[in-house]
């Protein structure tokens, strides 16, 4: 088989790249490791920036999102027992968020693919990339117990955090930098509606909670936990009375609680890979980074790669130029560097860090109170949530 893009990976890079491909006339094959089922069966932060918003539009799958997402003009912040507003739309001259989980928009990209014919090959087995310091990059995999190989003119590296793309990089070429943090996240969805209708981000010394949605009857809720702690150990009624203890009592009265759909433990890292382009391999997603959920950038900076790389492979295949593959990387790691800090900071400011003692707490209570008696550091916070330019 040939085809002009290889794209490893199903996910929403992987897919969002493929769909503007696509459309664009610039043939396309998509391999995937796991099945569509497992694929939507991973549940990851909803939260749109408008730059991300409108890359789904160009790709032609905005309708449902525009119809169904809820369009978040504000969060709040809980520490020291009160609820703080900040007003992303008022201090960033009018911009806002969309809370639409990142399910459905993986979802309306599938729908798409499939409408659109573009070949995906699911459940593709060892997947192998080669050739790709060279002009013939080709890509083998196994597929129904029969071994296949795909020529291509570039391989885009989709296959998130432990894909084959990155690790096929010889260790010479590519540096990482990595921060793993001690603690977890452990999730719960429920069908319940939200307890406010604005995201509360929490700061307690039990730990950080996060009270998000997914629509107005559909509620996500997270907990900081310890790494050693499974998810056999929280039973529901365990979760609902832990965050109970994290929220003011306002937010105590309105909660409504239920069985949950889904609960789940995730550890927190910040990761780069620089840089992000080797000959005919460009990594894109989590293949090339990872945000800690805090801020929720991980789908957004797979947006802006995304834009990024299509951008110059449009510009390739159009007029045969080379600038905007060869400034890829540069570009989009500097976008990439910036959520990063974001996501760290944010991440820093509102968990628990029992390593940092009393001092790294009067640190983090004197930030929050910098951050509500200053409108120039809300306004950091607010351009950052609501996404920097592309
Ligand atoms: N061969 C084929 N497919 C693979 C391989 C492989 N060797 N390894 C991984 N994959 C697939 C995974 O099964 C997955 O479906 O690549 C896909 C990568 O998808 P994601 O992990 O969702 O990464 P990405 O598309 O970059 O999406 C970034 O998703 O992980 C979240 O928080 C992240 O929101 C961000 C967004
Ligand atoms: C989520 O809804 O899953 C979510 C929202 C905001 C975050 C992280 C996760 O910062």
């Amino acid at each position: 088989m040939r085809t002009q893009v290889a794209i490893i990976g199903a996910g929403p890079s992987g897919l969002l790249l493929g769909q503007l491909l696509t459309r664009a006339g610039i043939a396309n094959v998509i391999l995937e490791r796991h099945t569509p089922e497992y694929v939507l069966g991973r549940i990851r932060a909803g939260v749109l920036e408008q730059g991300a918003v409108a890359m789904l539009d160009e790709a032609g799958v905005g309708a449902r999102l525009h119809a169904e997402g809820l369009v978040h003009g504000g969060i709040e912040i809980l520490w020291a027992g009160t609820r703080h507003r900040v007003d992303l739309n008022g201090l960033t001259g009018g911009k806002n968020v969309i809370v639409y989980g990142q399910t459905e928009v993986t979802k309306d990209l599938m729908d798409a693919r499939r409408a659109s014919g573009a070949t995906s090959v699911y459940e593709a087995e060892e997947v192998s990339v080669h050739g790709f310091d060279g002009t013939k990059p080709v890509v083998r995999y196994r597929h129904g117990g029969a071994a296949h190989e795909l020529e291509c003119d570039f391989i885009a590296g989709c296959d998130g955090f432990h894909g084959v793309c990155r690790q096929s990089v010889p260790t010479r070429a590519i540096r990482t930098y990595e921060r793993v943090y001690p603690f977890g996240w452990l999730g719960l969805l429920s069908e319940t509606p939200p307890v406010s209708h604005e995201l509360i981000y929490v700061s307690h010394e039990r730990g950080f909670a996060l009270c998000s949605m997914r629509s107005h009857t559909r509620s996500r809720y997270y907990l900081q936990c310890s790494l050693d702690d499974k998810v056999e150990d929280w039973s529901d009624e365990r979760f609902w009375e832990e965050l109970g203890k994290r929220l003011d009592a306002r937010a105590v009265a309105d909660l409504v609680t239920g069985p949950s759909i889904e609960k789940s433990i995730a550890p927190l890292r910040s990761f780069v890979a620089e840089p992000l382009r080797f000959g005919r391999l460009f990594l894109a997603g989590d293949a090339g980074h990872i945000v800690p959920p805090t801020g929720a950038k991980g789908l957004n900076l797979a947006a802006s790669d995304v834009r990024y790389l299509y951008d110059g492979l449009a510009e390739y295949y159009r007029k045969g130029a080379t600038a905007g593959l060869d400034a890829y990387s540069e570009r989009a790691l500097r976008r990439i560097w910036k959520a990063e800090r974001f996501s760290w900071w944010m991440t820093n400011l509102l968990h628990r860090f029992p390593e940092n003692g009393p001092f790294g707490e009067k640190m983090q209570l004197a930030e929050l109170d910098y951050l509500f008696s200053s409108k120039a550091a809300l306004t950091a916070l607010a351009e950052n949530y609501v996404g920097l330019p592309y």
